[in-house]
């Protein structure tokens, strides 16, 4: 009889439940909204910026007249210079679920694009010590598709002066996600490490990191891209339109994994028997959001949980910002241990064409936009 009583009034309860989790969805979904609905008045000072009001295909992607941003006491107003595409910028714009719910449900929060730039220190807030004006920087700020955009001092570090500022502008996320990932990988000289999805931003960089710790390096990439790895250093590459490199007889320490295409099985097979598989990624800008899902389970859970009953080692991190690692970053620039690959630099009026090319998913190195004096009014 208590039992009875108790069953009726859990469903109940979750009966309720659903029906609030319901409403709540309703409403957060109508009410969710962005600043191109609530900036409908023309910019007092306007700027040139890269916006997007709805989710959808690269074609909601278009250069907009906002107002000039201002710093607060914590900012820093950069002129933008150069700023560069990553595969996240691409994931933001998608309509996905998954995207929506972090994103915004009916429509995008933040309708900004662009995270890594690099430019001038413009004007400063009271409470910044470490930049002038007239300072040359790079790093990491919201909306740097744009003339100008703010940033907190502790995501921007100085531009090393013999490093262009489109270069400096492609070292960010792809660097420091390649520098980390690798750190991951535990990676010493002598050691043999394959990176798959060499010829993306990230990949691009972790082959020449890679290099510069010792490593012997091999590159997976498709057959237009074998001579660039091999320019930058890799010392064997594997074409993947002719050869899987998991049903190879070669073992390797590390995987540096950008694409996350092969099982967990088919992995393991390749490495040896201490190695660690680094996840670095899904598949860049190119994949599509039903693969994505699946890389994902497949990646967080599968080969993770798997990888818990073996000496083998499947490693999963989120890049963090970090300034120690960015001036190490423009130290290797600097010094020419890595030269950043671009596969194209446009100007601030082609951004939206440039998210159409990149959204392909087969981007040489990264894709570069400059704001340059006559994209001003
Ligand atoms: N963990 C983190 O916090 C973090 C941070 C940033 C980025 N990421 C992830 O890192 C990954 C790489 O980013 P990215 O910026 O380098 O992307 P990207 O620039 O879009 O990478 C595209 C590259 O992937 C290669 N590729 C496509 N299919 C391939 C295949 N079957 N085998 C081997 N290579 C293939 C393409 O080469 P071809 O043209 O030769 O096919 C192209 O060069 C993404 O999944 C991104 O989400 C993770």
């Amino acid at each position: 009889m208590k039992l009875k009583r108790i069953l009726k009034w859990s469903t109940r309860a979750i009966f309720v439940a659903l029906i609030l989790a319901f409403l709540w969805g309703f409403i957060a979904y109508w009410r969710s909204t962005n600043e191109c609905d609530r900036n409908t008045a023309a910019p007092i000072n306007p700027m040139k910026a890269i916006c997007f009001c709805e989710y959808g295909p690269p074609d909601v992607v278009k250069l907009d007249d906002v107002e000039k941003p201002v710093p607060n006491d914590d900012q820093i107003l950069i002129k933008v210079r150069a700023a560069s595409l990553n595969a996240l910028d691409v994931y933001l714009i998608r309509d996905s679920w998954i995207g929506r719910l972090m994103f915004g449900l009916r429509k995008p929060r933040d309708t900004r694009l662009g995270r890594d730039v690099a430019g001038l220190v413009e004007a400063v807030g009271k409470n910044i010590t470490q930049f002038k004006p007239g300072d040359e920087v790079f790093g990491f700020c919201r909306g740097s598709l744009a003339e100008y955009a703010c940033a907190s001092e502790r995501t921007l570090v100085m531009k090393p002066a013999n490093v262009t500022f489109e270069q400096a502008a492609s070292i960010p996320l792809a660097g420091l996600t390649a520098l980390q990932g690798l750190r991951e990988g535990k990676i010493q000289p002598g050691q043999k490490v394959l990176i798959n999805g060499a010829t993306g931003g990230v990949g691009t960089f972790a082959v020449q990191i890679a290099k510069s710790l010792g490593a012997e390096v091999t590159a997976v990439c498709s057959t237009r891209n074998v001579d660039l790895v091999r320019s930058i250093g890799a010392d064997h590459v594997i074409d993947y339109t002719k050869k899987d490199f998991t049903k190879s007889d070669q073992r390797y320490d590390v995987i540096f994994d950008n694409v996350a295409n092969h099982s967990f099985a088919e992995r393991r097979r390749v490495l040896n028997p201490k190695g660690i598989c680094v996840l670095a990624g899904m598949g860049g800008a190119g994949i599509k959001t039903g693969e994505a899902l699946g890389r994902i389970i497949g990646n967080l859970f599968i080969a993770r949980g798997l990888a818990s009953f073996t000496n083998q080692k499947f490693a999963q991190y989120m890049t963090k910002m970090s300034k120690e690692d960015l001036i190490m970053l423009g130290d290797l620039a600097q010094t020419g241990k890595i030269t950043p690959v671009i596969e194209r630099t446009c100007k601030l009026n082609d951004a939206p064409e440039a998210f159409r090319i990149f959204d392909q998913g087969h981007a040489r190195g990264k894709m570069v936009i400059t704001v340059e004096e006559d994209d001003k009014r």
